[in-house]
């Protein structure tokens, strides 16, 4: 069973989404209709929470909140008009001993087709204590990161303290759609049981809570203390600010700058990357100067004062979108003593399957400026960190143990992550991963991208070992396991030979199907979702992914792959690519068959295992 916790109390679960068995709609709560678009909502005090009916297929309200009749903030909520989809909860608890009361706004353009008071939210708004977050969608993910309800985008300010991982992410509170932006917080000792914390920051008079990142202060550089978090994200209005706070209770909760702005820039300026450089005993920040399509690098001594030093990647890379969300770390290369040092750069659109994808640079940083590699004709090029379409706002833990480079994504594209078929939450996040260079062939560095080691305490029982599997035209059909809708972990190494193309297909009994094709001449392995079930929710949805397999002539393709309730994580075995991409299969993918149409193959060490859900 689910539950939420607030600052004090831990609810349990006891009240649907919908909530019908609640005390009777209304009870506590006073509409007074002001006008055609204008009504006052007051409500007795004594409860936790305010529960919101949403219907999201409408337009916003503003939901301004009066506490003893002050503005204590406004919120954006898709109130219901014709039906109910999900309640929302609005948290009363901090209001306890206080008058509040939500005057809210609808817009004229429905006000003009309609009173406001045949809205069908009037009747459903309602009190209570508890708020149910079980799952009640078959697409929620059972073993990704994923908010109890509401919409997610980027995670951001990631940092490891005292053995655990907080994760912080772009959260509207509020509804299934991007709104109302603010950090929510989950937290892991294993990085693959979440815990859920309430919101860690939440939008103030300077604007929404846009991405940015976190860090440990050891050396109490900023004067918050030397077990503070210290985090910068980007206030986001009529400009964009980059902002400053810290938390001295381990990431629950904290306090923003009263001396914020800490950067200004004229143009759209976002989501601040900082870290300590221990080479040049100085903060390093980048952030992404979004429409000139470069990253912005600056120093600072104590986190307040920055200093712009210098600009990277006007005119390399992919170019066509907004340049968002870098990050900036070093790593050895082929394991070795040679380090290099990576820029992620995520962009949208303009990723090779259109909308959403992660870019990277790899170079030498010498605190001030990134200088990056160059391929024998003397261009950079562009590299990409995974070739599905579903990959976004990837970043890392700050402090990882043990020189981890930890990261975890955003398992959704901006082309349609408002669309997908799901409704109380929207979006997961990727499995965790760690980040490796590897020389690929070409001579180039590659990062290369793991699952997290912890992702295999996901592991329940090996349901399949197949040493050798003799593959030509007639497919061979294994099954995969069936409870949980079939999660798994899927490995497998391919030895094409006669540079046959092998096909590996998921598929279930409706003839939904995910085909993958390994190429061995081109060196790729493709990913076709056409036929994957629910699509038609966007255009941009049906797709093609190809990955390149930056393997040696006659080296096996080593596959690892993880399937979830609507994704799919495919990743060579030893990192090389990864491959992320969204599904929406009407019933469980049952098998996975392997043929070659036009040569033979052997697929060895076939395993298949089913994993533990951890979002039930
Ligand atoms: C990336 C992004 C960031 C911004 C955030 C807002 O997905 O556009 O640039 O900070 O989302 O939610």
């Amino acid at each position: 069973m689910n539950k939420i916790t607030t600052g004090v109390v831990t609810l349990i679960a006891g009240v649907s989404l919908l909530n019908p068995e609640v005390m009777a709609a209304g009870e506590g709560v006073t509409v007074n209709h002001l006008g055609v678009n204008n009504t006052l909502v007051r409500v007795d005090g004594g409860h936790k929470f305010l529960l919101m009916p949403v219907q999201e297929s409408i337009d916003d309200a503003t939901v301004n909140v009066l506490v003893d009749g002050k503005l204590d903030r406004t919120l954006s909520v898709r109130l219901a008009k014709t039906k109910v989809d999900y309640c929302v909860p609005f948290d009363l608890e901090k209001y306890a001993g206080h008058d509040v009361v939500l005057n809210i706004v609808t817009s004229q353009s429905r006000s003009s087709v309609r009173d406001v008071k045949e809205d069908a939210c009037w009747s459903h708004f309602a009190l209570s204590d508890t708020f149910d977050t079980t799952n009640r969608e078959k697409y929620r993910p059972a073993f990704h990161h994923t908010p109890l309800y509401g919409w997610m985008n980027d995670p951001n300010g990631m940092v490891y303290k005292d053995g655990v991982w907080h994760l912080y992410y772009q959260w509207n509170p509020y509804g299934s759609k991007w709104q109302n932006l603010s950090w929510g917080h989950s937290s892991s000792k294993d990085l693959v049981n979440w815990e859920h914390h309430p919101v860690a920051i939440e939008p103030n008079g300077l604007g929404y809570v846009f991405s940015g990142s976190s860090a440990l202060d050891p050396g109490n550089t900023a004067g918050f203390g030397k077990d503070a978090i210290v985090s910068l994200y980007t206030s986001a209005a009529a400009s964009q600010i980059q902002s400053l706070a810290h938390s001295n209770d381990n990431g629950e909760t904290f306090e923003i700058y009263p001396g914020n702005p800490v950067i200004t820039q004229e143009s759209e300026a976002r989501d601040p990357n900082m870290f300590w450089n221990a080479a040049t005993g100085q903060w390093n920040l980048l952030l992404a100067h979004a429409l000139d399509h470069e990253m912005l690098i600056y120093t600072s001594p104590d986190l307040k004062e920055w200093t712009l030093r210098s600009a990277f990647g006007k005119g390399l890379g992919a170019q066509d979108g907004v340049w968002e969300c870098p990050d900036l770390f070093e790593l050895p290369v082929d394991g070795g003593e040679t380090k290099k040092w990576m820029l992620i750069c995520n962009i949208n659109p303009g990723g090779p399957f259109g909308g959403s994808a992660a870019q990277y640079f790899i170079g030498d940083f010498d605190g001030i400026t990134f200088v990056p590699d160059r391929d024998a004709e003397g261009n950079v090029p562009t590299k990409w960190m995974d070739f599905g379409k579903d990959h976004y706002a990837t970043v890392s833990w700050s402090d990882a143990p043990d020189n981890r480079r930890t990261v975890i994504g955003w398992m959704s594209n901006w082309q349609y992550a408002a669309e997908v078929p799901t409704m109380q939450f929207r979006s997961a996040n990727t499995l965790p991963r760690e980040m490796g260079l590897f020389t690929a062939p070409d001579g180039q560095v590659y990062v290369s991208t793991m699952p997290s080691p912890e992702v295999e305490t996901l592991r329940d029982r090996l349901v399949v070992r197949q040493n050798r599997l003799s593959v030509g035209k007639n497919p061979r059909k294994v099954a995969l396991p069936t409870a949980n809708d079939g999660i798994c972990e899927i490995e497998f190494d391919i030895f094409a030979r006669k540079n046959a193309n092998v096909s590996v297909v998921l598929s279930n009994d409706k003839g939904e199907k995910v085909e993958m094709v390994y190429s061995p001449v081109e060196g790729t392995l493709s990913f076709d979702r056409r036929n994957s079930g629910i699509t038609d929710f966007s255009q941009d949805f049906p797709s093609v992914t190809v990955a390149p397999t930056f393997g040696k002539d006659n080296e096996p393709l080593k596959v690892r792959m993880f399937v979830d309730r609507s994704s799919i994580e495919v990743f060579e075995g030893d990192g090389k690519f990864a491959m992320t991409n969204l599904v929406f299969p009407t019933s469980p993918y049952s098998n996975i068959s392997f043929s070659s149409a036009d040569g033979k193959a052997d697929v060895r060490n076939l395993k298949i295992y089913s994993l533990t859900p951890m979002n039930d």
